[in-house]
Protein backbone atom coordinates (compact mmCIF):
# COMPACT_ATOMS: atom_id res chain seq x y z
CA UNK A 1 0.00 0.00 0.00
CA UNK A 2 1.15 3.46 -0.88
CA UNK A 3 2.31 5.65 1.97
CA UNK A 4 -0.02 8.92 2.29
CA UNK A 5 1.16 9.77 5.88
CA UNK A 6 2.96 12.81 4.20
CA UNK A 7 -0.16 14.05 2.01
CA UNK A 8 -2.37 13.20 5.39
CA UNK A 9 0.02 15.06 7.82
CA UNK A 10 0.39 18.76 5.67
CA UNK A 11 -0.78 21.42 7.82
CA UNK A 12 -4.41 23.45 7.47
CA UNK A 13 -3.61 26.91 5.64
CA UNK A 14 -6.51 29.06 4.80
CA UNK A 15 -6.00 29.96 1.11
CA UNK A 16 -5.40 34.08 1.30
CA UNK A 17 -2.60 33.34 4.04
CA UNK A 18 -1.12 31.16 1.32
CA UNK A 19 -1.19 33.70 -1.15
CA UNK A 20 -0.18 36.36 2.07
CA UNK A 21 2.94 33.86 2.50
CA UNK A 22 4.05 33.16 -0.89
CA UNK A 23 4.19 36.32 -3.60
CA UNK A 24 5.71 33.01 -6.13
CA UNK A 25 2.08 31.45 -5.72
CA UNK A 26 0.37 32.00 -8.61
CA UNK A 27 3.28 31.51 -10.92
CA UNK A 28 3.87 28.37 -9.07
CA UNK A 29 0.61 26.97 -9.60
CA UNK A 30 -0.71 27.94 -13.08
CA UNK A 31 0.71 27.13 -16.63
CA UNK A 32 -0.45 27.78 -19.98
CA UNK A 33 -0.45 24.33 -22.67
CA UNK A 34 -2.34 24.74 -26.02
CA UNK A 35 -4.12 27.57 -25.80
CA UNK A 36 -5.51 26.93 -22.27
CA UNK A 37 -4.27 28.67 -19.16
CA UNK A 38 -4.72 26.48 -15.88
CA UNK A 39 -4.94 28.24 -12.18
CA UNK A 40 -4.84 26.02 -8.80
CA UNK A 41 -4.08 28.57 -7.13
CA UNK A 42 -7.06 29.10 -5.40
CA UNK A 43 -6.09 25.28 -4.44
CA UNK A 44 -4.76 24.48 -0.72
CA UNK A 45 -1.97 22.99 -2.74
CA UNK A 46 1.37 24.40 -1.38
CA UNK A 47 4.92 23.51 -2.23
CA UNK A 48 4.88 21.07 0.71
CA UNK A 49 2.01 19.77 -0.90
CA UNK A 50 3.15 19.40 -4.39
CA UNK A 51 6.50 17.48 -3.10
CA UNK A 52 4.56 15.51 -0.84
CA UNK A 53 2.62 14.07 -4.40
CA UNK A 54 5.82 14.14 -6.42
CA UNK A 55 6.78 12.10 -3.79
CA UNK A 56 3.85 9.72 -4.15
CA UNK A 57 3.70 9.80 -7.58
CA UNK A 58 7.40 8.19 -7.50
CA UNK A 59 6.34 5.38 -4.83
CA UNK A 60 3.42 4.44 -6.95
CA UNK A 61 5.61 4.41 -10.52
CA UNK A 62 3.47 6.74 -12.34
CA UNK A 63 6.23 7.42 -14.48
CA UNK A 64 6.30 3.79 -15.61
CA UNK A 65 2.48 3.09 -15.78
CA UNK A 66 2.38 6.93 -18.34
CA UNK A 67 5.51 4.77 -19.96
CA UNK A 68 3.27 2.06 -20.30
CA UNK A 69 0.06 3.29 -21.70
CA UNK A 70 1.87 5.21 -24.25
CA UNK A 71 3.77 2.38 -24.82
CA UNK A 72 0.90 -0.09 -25.54
CA UNK A 73 1.33 -2.30 -22.40
CA UNK A 74 -1.87 -4.31 -20.75
CA UNK A 75 -2.22 -1.56 -18.43
CA UNK A 76 -5.54 -2.35 -18.34
CA UNK A 77 -5.40 -5.48 -16.49
CA UNK A 78 -8.52 -6.89 -15.37
CA UNK A 79 -9.54 -6.91 -19.02
CA UNK A 80 -5.74 -7.58 -20.31
CA UNK A 81 -5.67 -5.26 -23.00
CA UNK A 82 -3.93 -2.03 -23.88
CA UNK A 83 -5.65 1.39 -23.59
CA UNK A 84 -5.06 2.73 -27.29
CA UNK A 85 -6.69 6.24 -27.13
CA UNK A 86 -3.56 8.13 -27.60
CA UNK A 87 -3.15 6.12 -30.41
CA UNK A 88 -6.06 7.82 -32.42
CA UNK A 89 -4.28 10.69 -32.39
CA UNK A 90 -1.02 9.74 -33.20
CA UNK A 91 0.44 9.23 -29.92
CA UNK A 92 1.50 5.75 -28.73
CA UNK A 93 2.84 2.68 -29.94
CA UNK A 94 3.71 2.46 -33.71
CA UNK A 95 1.53 -0.53 -34.46
CA UNK A 96 -1.78 1.05 -32.81
CA UNK A 97 -1.00 4.08 -34.31
CA UNK A 98 -0.49 2.70 -37.49
CA UNK A 99 -4.08 0.70 -37.35
CA UNK A 100 -5.52 3.80 -36.23
CA UNK A 101 -4.54 5.74 -38.97
CA UNK A 102 -5.51 3.06 -40.97
CA UNK A 103 -9.09 3.23 -39.82
CA UNK A 104 -9.30 6.83 -39.64
CA UNK A 105 -8.49 6.93 -43.66
CA UNK A 106 -11.50 4.36 -44.21
CA UNK A 107 -13.48 6.94 -41.74
CA UNK A 108 -12.60 9.86 -44.03
CA UNK A 109 -13.26 7.82 -47.67
CA UNK A 110 -16.73 7.35 -46.20
CA UNK A 111 -17.57 10.84 -45.40
CA UNK A 112 -16.49 12.15 -48.46
CA UNK A 113 -18.06 9.62 -50.58
CA UNK A 114 -21.14 10.68 -48.13
CA UNK A 115 -20.54 14.35 -49.10
CA UNK A 116 -19.73 13.44 -53.00
CA UNK A 117 -23.49 12.33 -52.63
CA UNK A 118 -22.82 8.66 -53.12
CA UNK A 119 -25.84 8.30 -50.84
CA UNK A 120 -27.75 10.14 -52.14
CA UNK A 121 -29.35 12.83 -50.43
CA UNK A 122 -28.55 13.19 -46.65
CA UNK A 123 -29.23 16.60 -44.27
CA UNK A 124 -29.83 14.76 -40.67
CA UNK A 125 -27.51 12.35 -39.15
CA UNK A 126 -29.26 10.27 -36.68
CA UNK A 127 -26.67 8.52 -34.12
CA UNK A 128 -27.97 6.00 -31.55
CA UNK A 129 -25.24 4.77 -28.89
CA UNK A 130 -25.63 5.34 -25.37
CA UNK A 131 -22.68 6.10 -22.63
CA UNK A 132 -19.35 6.62 -24.46
CA UNK A 133 -21.06 6.07 -28.10
CA UNK A 134 -22.90 9.23 -27.80
CA UNK A 135 -21.47 11.69 -24.84
CA UNK A 136 -18.49 12.73 -26.48
CA UNK A 137 -19.74 13.31 -29.99
CA UNK A 138 -22.53 14.83 -28.25
CA UNK A 139 -20.41 17.35 -26.71
CA UNK A 140 -18.00 17.96 -29.80
CA UNK A 141 -21.26 18.44 -32.36
CA UNK A 142 -22.77 20.72 -29.51
CA UNK A 143 -19.43 22.34 -28.44
CA UNK A 144 -18.71 23.23 -32.29
CA UNK A 145 -21.29 22.99 -34.76
CA UNK A 146 -22.79 26.42 -34.39
CA UNK A 147 -21.86 27.81 -38.11
CA UNK A 148 -19.76 30.87 -37.52
CA UNK A 149 -22.05 34.20 -38.52
CA UNK A 150 -25.14 31.93 -37.89
CA UNK A 151 -24.82 30.29 -41.31
CA UNK A 152 -26.28 27.08 -42.34
CA UNK A 153 -25.36 23.58 -41.11
CA UNK A 154 -23.62 21.19 -42.75
CA UNK A 155 -25.55 18.65 -41.25
CA UNK A 156 -28.47 18.59 -38.65
CA UNK A 157 -27.20 16.02 -35.93
CA UNK A 158 -29.49 13.77 -33.24
CA UNK A 159 -27.40 12.06 -31.22
CA UNK A 160 -30.04 9.35 -29.21
CA UNK A 161 -29.25 7.51 -26.27
CA UNK A 162 -31.86 6.85 -23.70
CA UNK A 163 -33.99 3.55 -24.62
CA UNK A 164 -37.11 5.59 -23.74
CA UNK A 165 -38.83 6.20 -26.95
CA UNK A 166 -39.15 9.64 -26.53
CA UNK A 167 -35.96 10.30 -27.44
CA UNK A 168 -36.41 8.59 -30.58
CA UNK A 169 -39.75 10.33 -31.40
CA UNK A 170 -38.11 13.49 -30.79
CA UNK A 171 -35.53 12.81 -33.76
CA UNK A 172 -38.70 11.77 -36.14
CA UNK A 173 -40.27 14.40 -35.59
CA UNK A 174 -37.83 17.02 -36.72
CA UNK A 175 -36.08 14.70 -39.32
CA UNK A 176 -37.22 13.62 -43.23
CA UNK A 177 -36.27 9.59 -43.07
CA UNK A 178 -35.59 10.13 -46.65
CA UNK A 179 -32.65 12.54 -46.17
CA UNK A 180 -31.39 10.53 -42.61
CA UNK A 181 -28.15 8.52 -42.17
CA UNK A 182 -28.62 6.68 -39.39
CA UNK A 183 -25.84 5.71 -37.86
CA UNK A 184 -25.74 3.05 -34.74
CA UNK A 185 -22.81 3.76 -32.61
CA UNK A 186 -21.78 0.73 -30.61
CA UNK A 187 -18.23 -0.96 -29.18
CA UNK A 188 -19.78 -4.52 -28.70
CA UNK A 189 -22.98 -3.47 -30.82
CA UNK A 190 -24.76 -5.35 -28.20
CA UNK A 191 -25.76 -2.74 -25.89
CA UNK A 192 -29.74 -3.35 -25.25
CA UNK A 193 -30.82 0.04 -25.76
CA UNK A 194 -28.74 1.28 -29.02
CA UNK A 195 -29.79 -2.03 -30.80
CA UNK A 196 -33.28 -1.21 -29.86
CA UNK A 197 -33.14 2.48 -30.69
CA UNK A 198 -31.43 1.31 -34.28
CA UNK A 199 -33.74 -1.56 -34.75
CA UNK A 200 -37.01 1.13 -34.21
CA UNK A 201 -35.25 3.80 -36.42
CA UNK A 202 -34.96 1.61 -39.34
CA UNK A 203 -38.22 0.44 -38.54
CA UNK A 204 -39.18 4.47 -39.14
CA UNK A 205 -37.26 4.57 -42.24
CA UNK A 206 -38.73 1.93 -43.65
CA UNK A 207 -42.45 3.07 -42.98
CA UNK A 208 -41.76 6.21 -44.53
CA UNK A 209 -41.50 3.69 -48.14
CA UNK A 210 -37.20 5.28 -47.75
CA UNK A 211 -36.06 3.06 -50.79
CA UNK A 212 -33.12 0.56 -49.59
CA UNK A 213 -32.93 2.01 -45.38
CA UNK A 214 -30.28 -0.79 -45.05
CA UNK A 215 -27.96 1.19 -47.50
CA UNK A 216 -28.61 4.32 -45.50
CA UNK A 217 -27.56 2.69 -42.31
CA UNK A 218 -23.05 3.42 -40.82
CA UNK A 219 -21.79 1.17 -37.88
CA UNK A 220 -19.51 2.96 -35.71
CA UNK A 221 -17.68 -0.11 -33.50
CA UNK A 222 -14.91 -2.03 -32.29
CA UNK A 223 -17.36 -5.45 -32.96
CA UNK A 224 -17.34 -5.42 -37.51
CA UNK A 225 -18.84 -8.61 -37.60
CA UNK A 226 -21.75 -8.31 -35.42
CA UNK A 227 -22.68 -4.85 -37.01
CA UNK A 228 -22.14 -7.13 -40.37
CA UNK A 229 -24.35 -9.67 -38.90
CA UNK A 230 -26.66 -7.22 -38.09
CA UNK A 231 -27.05 -6.23 -41.27
CA UNK A 232 -24.92 -3.47 -42.01
CA UNK A 233 -23.01 -3.45 -45.47
CA UNK A 234 -19.22 -4.17 -44.61
CA UNK A 235 -18.23 -0.69 -46.81
CA UNK A 236 -20.15 1.37 -44.10
CA UNK A 237 -18.60 -0.81 -41.03
CA UNK A 238 -16.06 1.76 -39.57
CA UNK A 239 -14.31 -0.39 -37.21
CA UNK A 240 -11.84 0.93 -33.88
CA UNK A 241 -9.60 -1.42 -31.97
CA UNK A 242 -11.59 -3.12 -28.89
CA UNK A 243 -7.94 -1.29 -26.50
CA UNK A 244 -10.05 1.78 -26.91
CA UNK A 245 -12.27 2.22 -24.30
CA UNK A 246 -16.21 3.79 -24.66
CA UNK A 247 -15.32 7.01 -22.17
CA UNK A 248 -12.44 7.60 -24.32
CA UNK A 249 -13.77 6.78 -27.73
CA UNK A 250 -15.01 9.83 -29.61
CA UNK A 251 -11.14 10.28 -30.99
CA UNK A 252 -11.93 7.24 -33.42
CA UNK A 253 -14.75 6.01 -35.59
CA UNK A 254 -17.31 7.22 -32.48
CA UNK A 255 -16.18 10.44 -33.32
CA UNK A 256 -17.69 9.98 -37.16
CA UNK A 257 -21.06 12.70 -36.27
CA UNK A 258 -18.91 15.44 -35.60
CA UNK A 259 -16.22 14.55 -38.33
CA UNK A 260 -19.04 15.07 -40.75
CA UNK A 261 -20.92 18.01 -38.93
CA UNK A 262 -17.75 20.22 -38.48
CA UNK A 263 -15.94 18.70 -41.57
CA UNK A 264 -12.74 16.44 -41.67
CA UNK A 265 -9.95 19.20 -41.23
CA UNK A 266 -11.96 20.39 -37.99
CA UNK A 267 -11.76 16.53 -36.73
CA UNK A 268 -8.00 16.60 -37.51
CA UNK A 269 -7.47 19.65 -35.23
CA UNK A 270 -9.19 17.97 -32.39
CA UNK A 271 -6.72 15.25 -32.57
CA UNK A 272 -3.93 17.32 -33.04
CA UNK A 273 -5.14 19.62 -29.89
CA UNK A 274 -5.20 16.15 -28.06
CA UNK A 275 -1.79 14.74 -29.10
CA UNK A 276 -0.31 18.35 -27.98
CA UNK A 277 -1.72 17.70 -24.60
CA UNK A 278 -0.49 14.15 -24.69
CA UNK A 279 3.01 15.26 -25.51
CA UNK A 280 2.67 17.67 -22.36
CA UNK A 281 1.49 14.94 -20.36
CA UNK A 282 4.35 12.71 -21.44
CA UNK A 283 7.17 14.58 -20.95
CA UNK A 284 6.51 17.44 -18.31
CA UNK A 285 8.10 17.25 -15.16
CA UNK A 286 5.52 16.95 -12.82
CA UNK A 287 5.43 20.35 -10.92
CA UNK A 288 4.84 21.72 -14.54
CA UNK A 289 2.11 18.92 -15.45
CA UNK A 290 -1.17 19.89 -15.94
CA UNK A 291 -3.18 16.49 -15.66
CA UNK A 292 -0.53 16.01 -12.80
CA UNK A 293 -1.36 18.96 -10.53
CA UNK A 294 -4.99 18.54 -11.69
CA UNK A 295 -5.19 15.07 -9.78
CA UNK A 296 -3.34 16.65 -6.73
CA UNK A 297 -5.47 19.15 -6.10
CA UNK A 298 -8.83 16.24 -6.46
CA UNK A 299 -6.66 14.30 -4.44
CA UNK A 300 -5.95 16.49 -1.65
CA UNK A 301 -9.85 17.21 -1.17
CA UNK A 302 -10.94 13.17 -1.44
CA UNK A 303 -8.08 12.04 0.78
CA UNK A 304 -7.29 15.15 3.14
CA UNK A 305 -10.10 17.13 3.38
CA UNK A 306 -13.17 14.40 3.13
CA UNK A 307 -14.56 15.97 -0.28
CA UNK A 308 -17.08 13.85 -1.87
CA UNK A 309 -17.76 15.49 -4.76
CA UNK A 310 -16.69 18.18 -7.30
CA UNK A 311 -18.08 20.53 -9.39
CA UNK A 312 -16.88 21.26 -13.06
CA UNK A 313 -19.06 24.67 -14.20
CA UNK A 314 -18.80 25.71 -17.32
CA UNK A 315 -18.60 29.37 -17.96
CA UNK A 316 -19.87 28.44 -21.48
CA UNK A 317 -22.65 28.32 -22.99
CA UNK A 318 -21.14 26.08 -25.71
CA UNK A 319 -20.02 23.72 -23.25
CA UNK A 320 -23.16 23.32 -21.65
CA UNK A 321 -22.45 19.05 -22.03
CA UNK A 322 -19.12 19.03 -20.67
CA UNK A 323 -20.20 18.22 -16.97
CA UNK A 324 -22.07 15.35 -18.35
CA UNK A 325 -19.24 14.43 -20.54
CA UNK A 326 -16.64 14.37 -17.32
CA UNK A 327 -19.38 12.27 -14.93
CA UNK A 328 -19.05 9.41 -16.77
CA UNK A 329 -15.19 9.70 -17.57
CA UNK A 330 -14.62 10.69 -14.34
CA UNK A 331 -17.30 8.42 -12.03
CA UNK A 332 -16.82 5.23 -14.72
CA UNK A 333 -13.02 5.56 -14.55
CA UNK A 334 -12.45 6.13 -10.92
CA UNK A 335 -15.69 4.69 -8.94
CA UNK A 336 -13.77 1.58 -7.87
CA UNK A 337 -13.43 0.01 -4.53
CA UNK A 338 -10.44 -2.69 -5.39
CA UNK A 339 -6.85 -2.06 -6.34
CA UNK A 340 -5.43 -3.24 -9.90
CA UNK A 341 -3.81 -6.30 -7.50
CA UNK A 342 -7.45 -7.10 -6.12
CA UNK A 343 -7.07 -5.82 -2.71
CA UNK A 344 -9.63 -3.20 -0.94
CA UNK A 345 -8.73 0.31 -1.58
CA UNK A 346 -9.13 1.09 1.66
CA UNK A 347 -9.61 4.73 0.79
CA UNK A 348 -12.27 7.10 -1.06
CA UNK A 349 -11.78 6.61 -4.76
CA UNK A 350 -13.31 8.76 -6.98
CA UNK A 351 -14.67 12.26 -5.91
CA UNK A 352 -19.10 12.43 -7.18
CA UNK A 353 -19.16 14.54 -10.21
CA UNK A 354 -22.02 17.24 -10.94
CA UNK A 355 -21.83 20.64 -12.11
CA UNK A 356 -23.22 22.63 -14.84
CA UNK A 357 -23.59 25.79 -16.52
CA UNK A 358 -22.50 29.83 -15.63
CA UNK A 359 -24.16 31.86 -14.83
CA UNK A 360 -27.16 29.97 -14.43
CA UNK A 361 -26.03 27.64 -12.06
CA UNK A 362 -24.87 30.94 -9.48
CA UNK A 363 -28.87 31.55 -9.37
CA UNK A 364 -29.77 27.76 -8.43
CA UNK A 365 -26.62 25.74 -6.37
CA UNK A 366 -24.45 28.07 -5.47
CA UNK A 367 -25.93 28.81 -2.32
CA UNK A 368 -25.03 25.63 -1.37
CA UNK A 369 -21.55 26.37 -2.23
CA UNK A 370 -21.11 29.63 -0.47
CA UNK A 371 -22.86 28.90 2.51
CA UNK A 372 -23.25 25.21 2.50
CA UNK A 373 -21.71 22.50 4.86
CA UNK A 374 -19.85 20.48 2.09
CA UNK A 375 -16.50 21.08 0.99
CA UNK A 376 -17.04 21.33 -2.97
CA UNK A 377 -13.91 21.94 -5.17
CA UNK A 378 -15.11 23.83 -7.93
CA UNK A 379 -13.67 23.81 -11.52
CA UNK A 380 -14.52 27.13 -13.74
CA UNK A 381 -13.95 26.28 -17.33
CA UNK A 382 -14.40 29.50 -19.49
CA UNK A 383 -13.37 30.49 -22.90
CA UNK A 384 -11.98 34.34 -23.72
CA UNK A 385 -13.17 34.84 -27.04
CA UNK A 386 -17.07 35.03 -27.26
CA UNK A 387 -19.32 32.29 -28.85
CA UNK A 388 -21.95 34.86 -29.78
CA UNK A 389 -22.07 38.15 -31.79
CA UNK A 390 -24.42 40.13 -29.33
CA UNK A 391 -23.05 43.10 -27.48
CA UNK A 392 -19.80 42.58 -25.90
CA UNK A 393 -21.10 43.07 -22.43
CA UNK A 394 -22.83 39.19 -22.82
CA UNK A 395 -19.59 38.17 -22.83
CA UNK A 396 -18.09 40.54 -20.23
CA UNK A 397 -20.81 40.01 -17.52
CA UNK A 398 -20.32 36.07 -18.77
CA UNK A 399 -16.17 36.04 -17.53
CA UNK A 400 -16.54 39.08 -14.74
CA UNK A 401 -19.14 36.68 -13.13
CA UNK A 402 -16.80 33.72 -13.25
CA UNK A 403 -14.28 35.24 -12.11
CA UNK A 404 -15.88 36.81 -9.24
CA UNK A 405 -17.43 33.45 -7.63
CA UNK A 406 -13.70 31.98 -7.55
CA UNK A 407 -12.84 35.16 -5.39
CA UNK A 408 -15.40 34.76 -3.48
CA UNK A 409 -15.34 31.37 -2.63
CA UNK A 410 -11.79 32.10 -1.73
CA UNK A 411 -12.08 35.64 0.30
CA UNK A 412 -15.75 35.37 2.47
CA UNK A 413 -17.00 37.82 4.14
CA UNK A 414 -17.74 38.21 7.98
CA UNK A 415 -20.55 40.64 9.36
CA UNK A 416 -22.53 40.33 12.48
CA UNK A 417 -25.06 38.56 10.96
CA UNK A 418 -23.91 34.45 10.37
CA UNK A 419 -27.26 34.22 8.12
CA UNK A 420 -24.99 37.01 5.49
CA UNK A 421 -21.49 35.52 6.33
CA UNK A 422 -19.35 33.48 4.37
CA UNK A 423 -16.67 31.87 5.74
CA UNK A 424 -14.65 31.57 2.37
CA UNK A 425 -11.58 29.46 2.01
CA UNK A 426 -13.24 27.56 -0.31
CA UNK A 427 -11.36 26.32 -3.03
CA UNK A 428 -11.81 26.30 -7.05
CA UNK A 429 -9.42 26.06 -9.98
CA UNK A 430 -9.89 28.10 -13.27
CA UNK A 431 -9.44 26.69 -16.69
CA UNK A 432 -9.38 29.80 -18.90
CA UNK A 433 -9.33 28.86 -22.90
CA UNK A 434 -8.44 31.76 -25.36
CA UNK A 435 -10.48 30.51 -27.77
CA UNK A 436 -12.91 27.40 -28.37
CA UNK A 437 -11.88 25.63 -31.55
CA UNK A 438 -11.23 21.98 -32.33
CA UNK A 439 -8.24 22.07 -30.85
CA UNK A 440 -8.17 23.45 -27.77
CA UNK A 441 -11.33 21.36 -27.29
CA UNK A 442 -8.82 18.50 -27.68
CA UNK A 443 -6.67 19.72 -25.93
CA UNK A 444 -9.03 20.34 -22.85
CA UNK A 445 -10.55 16.61 -23.16
CA UNK A 446 -7.18 15.08 -23.79
CA UNK A 447 -6.31 16.77 -20.31
CA UNK A 448 -9.45 15.30 -18.32
CA UNK A 449 -8.15 12.17 -19.71
CA UNK A 450 -4.48 11.93 -18.18
CA UNK A 451 -6.19 13.62 -14.94
CA UNK A 452 -8.72 10.67 -14.68
CA UNK A 453 -5.66 8.39 -15.33
CA UNK A 454 -3.32 9.90 -12.42
CA UNK A 455 -5.70 9.83 -10.06
CA UNK A 456 -6.26 6.20 -10.53
CA UNK A 457 -2.46 5.53 -10.80
CA UNK A 458 -2.06 6.98 -7.14
CA UNK A 459 -5.01 5.26 -5.74
CA UNK A 460 -3.71 1.94 -7.43
CA UNK A 461 -7.00 1.52 -9.29
CA UNK A 462 -7.64 0.23 -12.71
CA UNK A 463 -9.60 3.53 -14.46
CA UNK A 464 -10.01 1.49 -17.59
CA UNK A 465 -12.72 -1.38 -17.10
CA UNK A 466 -16.15 -0.79 -15.89
CA UNK A 467 -18.04 -3.84 -14.46
CA UNK A 468 -20.00 -2.34 -11.80
CA UNK A 469 -22.12 -1.72 -14.93
CA UNK A 470 -22.91 -5.17 -15.41
CA UNK A 471 -24.89 -6.07 -12.67
CA UNK A 472 -27.82 -3.72 -13.16
CA UNK A 473 -27.95 -5.07 -16.89
CA UNK A 474 -28.10 -8.81 -16.22
CA UNK A 475 -30.77 -8.21 -13.50
CA UNK A 476 -33.23 -6.28 -16.32
CA UNK A 477 -32.45 -9.21 -18.61
CA UNK A 478 -33.41 -11.73 -15.77
CA UNK A 479 -36.50 -9.48 -15.19
CA UNK A 480 -37.51 -8.91 -19.04
CA UNK A 481 -36.95 -13.08 -19.14
CA UNK A 482 -39.32 -13.58 -15.70
CA UNK A 483 -36.94 -15.59 -13.96
CA UNK A 484 -34.79 -12.94 -11.80
CA UNK A 485 -34.85 -13.92 -8.34
CA UNK A 486 -36.35 -10.43 -6.84
CA UNK A 487 -36.90 -9.02 -3.54
CA UNK A 488 -40.47 -8.27 -2.58
CA UNK A 489 -40.63 -4.58 -3.68
CA UNK A 490 -38.93 -5.06 -6.96
CA UNK A 491 -41.37 -7.84 -7.77
CA UNK A 492 -43.94 -5.84 -6.45
CA UNK A 493 -43.01 -2.70 -8.76
CA UNK A 494 -42.24 -5.08 -12.34
CA UNK A 495 -46.17 -6.32 -11.29
CA UNK A 496 -47.64 -2.66 -10.95
CA UNK A 497 -45.71 -1.70 -13.99
CA UNK A 498 -47.87 -4.70 -15.89
CA UNK A 499 -44.53 -6.13 -16.98
CA UNK A 500 -44.82 -9.50 -15.24
O1 LIG B 1 -22.72 0.22 -19.60
C1 LIG B 1 -21.62 1.06 -19.68
C2 LIG B 1 -21.01 1.03 -21.05
O2 LIG B 1 -20.38 -0.18 -21.26
C3 LIG B 1 -20.04 2.19 -21.24
O3 LIG B 1 -18.81 1.95 -20.71
C4 LIG B 1 -20.08 2.35 -22.71
O4 LIG B 1 -19.55 3.59 -23.12
C5 LIG B 1 -21.56 2.21 -22.98
O5 LIG B 1 -21.98 1.22 -22.08
C6 LIG B 1 -21.94 1.84 -24.37
O6 LIG B 1 -21.38 0.64 -24.77
P1 LIG B 1 -21.29 0.25 -26.29
O7 LIG B 1 -20.50 1.28 -27.00
O8 LIG B 1 -20.66 -1.11 -26.34
O9 LIG B 1 -22.71 0.21 -26.84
Amino acid sequence: MADWSRIEALPDSKLMDLFDQDPGRLSRLSLDVGGLHFDWSKTHLTADALAAFAALAEETGLAARRDALFGGAHVNVTEDRPVLHTAERGEGEVGAVDTARRFHTRMRQLIDAIEGGALGEVRHILHVGIGGSALGPDLIVDALGRPEGGGEKRYDVAIVSNVDGVALEDAFARFDPHATLLVIASKTFTTTETMLNATSALQWMTEHDVADPYGRVVALTASPDKAVEWGVDETRVLPFDAGVGGRYSLWSSIGFPAALALGWGAFEELLEGAAEMDRHFRLSPLEQNAPALAAFADLYYTQVRGAETRAPFAYDQRLKLLPSYLQQLEMESNGKSTTVDGRPVGRPTAAITWGGVGTDAQHAVFQLLHQGTHLVPVEFVAVIEPGDTLAEEHHRQLLLNAFAQGAALMKGKQVDDPARSYAGDRPSSTILIDDLTPRTLGALIAFYEHRVFVNGTLLGINSFDQFGVELGKEMAKAAGQGDGDFDPSTTDLIRRAGLS
